[in-house]
């Protein structure tokens, strides 16, 4: 059966430029989300040099407009400099990135002042996005909540954490979250057979119990998010591997699959791969935009098919159902019978859609 279903919005994704373009661009990363059945990706700050500046940011808007392939919008990074002006920057950007655990790259806060004067002087018109883990989320829904700002937390992982969203939500806090396809799928049983270095990702993967009450606190989420974190076999292989997966072009097909399973319907994955991400980030509604999905065709997972530049992935080997046929965007097919068909640069920047 062929569905019909809007673009989808991945409000969580590391494109890798500037500084990496050995791992993902703007080309080969929002390739990716068109086969993924994505049509608008929110691109991290983690970079290099990290997006915390106007010099900074328009290193990457330059690389997205001359190369993307759908529409995106760029995360501001909360550094240890950029308290004072962070503030100039905000119009440009989906939301203010905070990293208050060690993950990947130098963007780290773990200062209280400086998390304290980031949130006291972010505008309240856009979110602050978090990788707060543990205790750090504590902290964040602390400060969030006594400045009135909203509050997204990124890839929620543990049962402790949603519990401690769901209280928080319960208490009327400007809170949401998103979790990752990884975390709903696989735990930390799954890490000897995807090899230790592989399994690296910050949340790391967790137990079956914290997976369970993911799937069991699923109103609490807003969002699914990829965490598209593409790192090339070569570095994962190594001594020293860098933490992420990518997730762009199996999260469409993981969960639906869980549709076909009865684990979820299909309004709930509509509500948090569309409707709320766009309301979350304030982004615009795409107009003649929608993704064809053959929900009939299973299909296995092959990195080797991949449009992403890492050439590897957890899910390897894997059966899925639901295969993106065709995505128009803006009134134009994009992506066909896997292959791309969009120019380079077609891909809009959301903050800057009239
Ligand atoms: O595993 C991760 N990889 N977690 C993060 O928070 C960062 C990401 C990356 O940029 O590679
Ligand atoms: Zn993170
Ligand atoms: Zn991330």
């Amino acid at each position: 059966m062929l569905l019909r279903l809007p673009g989808l919005i991945d409000p969580h994704v590391h494109l890798r430029e500037p500084g990496s373009p050995h791992k993902e661009d703007f080309g080969s990363g929002t390739a990716a989300a068109l086969a993924g059945g994505f049509t608008a990706v929110l691109a991290m700050p983690n970079t290099q040099p990290p997006l915390t500046d106007q010099a900074s940011l328009a290193l990457a808007q330059r690389a997205a407009q001359s190369k993307a392939y759908c529409d995106y919008a760029l995360y501001l990074g909360a550094g240890v400099e950029n308290v004072d002006s962070a503030i100039e920057q905000s119009h440009q950007v989906c939301g203010l990135k905070m990293y208050l655990d060690q993950t990947y790259g130098s963007l780290r806060l773990d200062s209280l002042n400086v998390l304290y004067d980031h949130v006291s002087k972010w505008p309240h018109t856009k979110p602050i996005a978090a990788h707060a883990e543990g205790i750090s989320l504590a902290a964040i829904l602390l400060l969030a909540g006594l400045h009135s700002k909203p509050l997204h937390i990124c890839h929620v992982s543990r049962k402790d954490e949603i519990i401690l969203i769901r209280a928080a939500k319960e208490k009327g806090y400007p809170v949401t979250c998103e979790v990752t396809p990884h975390h709903l799928f696989l735990s930390e049983e799954d890490i000897p057979h995807i090899g230790a270095n592989r399994s690296e990702v910050r949340p790391r993967l967790a137990t079956k119990k914290d997976q369970q009450a993911l799937w069991d606190n699923l109103e609490f989420i807003d969002c699914f998010a990829t965490d598209h974190a593409p790192h090339t076999l070569e570095e994962k292989d190594s001594d020293n591997p860098p933490p992420g997966f990518p997730g762009l072009e199996t999260a469409l097909g993981l969960l639906l699959t869980a549709v076909k399973e009865k684990r979820l319907s299909l309004e709930d994955l509509m509500a948090r791969m569309v409707t709320h991400p766009r309301r979350i980030f304030h982004l615009p509604e795409q107009p003649e935009t929608e993704v064809q999905v053959d929900t009939g065709a299973s299909w296995e997972v092959r990195a080797a098919n991949f449009h992403s530049r890492c050439g590897w992935t957890p899910f390897e080997g894997m059966k899925l159902r639901g295969k993106v046929r065709q995505v128009t965007l803006r009134g134009n097919v994009v992506y066909k019978d896997s292959e791309v068909r969009a120019s380079a640069g077609y891909g809009m920047d959301l903050m800057f859609a009239n």
